[in-house]
């Protein structure tokens, strides 16, 4: 999955605390978006298989692509684009979310519900990292 290829990345090349705990966190958290993802297609009588969303993808190759050396800049940068990972997210939640009955209702809100408090924190970081950016 790419979140478990991505967050380890930006968490060793952050500088920032809060920001390497946040990331931290959501990379943790992602582990129980996967369990729930699998369960919720076991409930609906289907088998999870691993996909690769060409979107995700794509964000991530750009992300990857530039080079950023100024380390508070490098910090706003990363915090951005995780930022801009979750926003995708929360759309494939908006996608699916309405196919879903029963139990895969609640195990995918409460995914999506971690995906916007996610996005949250970050859009907060960012703007405190904006700040400090140097002149
Ligand atoms: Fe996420």
């Amino acid at each position: 999955m790419l979140a478990f290829e991505a967050l380890p990345k930006l968490i060793d090349e952050v500088r920032d605390g809060e920001l390497k705990t946040a990331l931290s966190e959501h990379l943790e958290e992602t582990r129980y978006h996967v369990a729930r993802v699998e369960q919720a297609f076991r409930a609906a009588g289907a088998e999870p298989t691993s996909a690769r969303s060409a979107a995700l993808a794509g964000a991530l190759e750009q992300h990857n692509a530039q080079q950023v050396k100024e380390p508070t800049l490098r910090d706003y940068f990363h915090c951005a684009g995780a930022a801009r990972t979750e926003h995708l997210e929360l759309g494939l939640y908006a996608a699916v979310l309405p196919l879903a009955s029963g139990e895969g209702v609640e195990l995918l809100t409460r995914n999506r519900d971690d995906e916007e408090q996610a996005l949250k924190r970050l859009t907060k970081l960012a703007e405190r990292l904006r700040t400090e950016l140097p002149g």
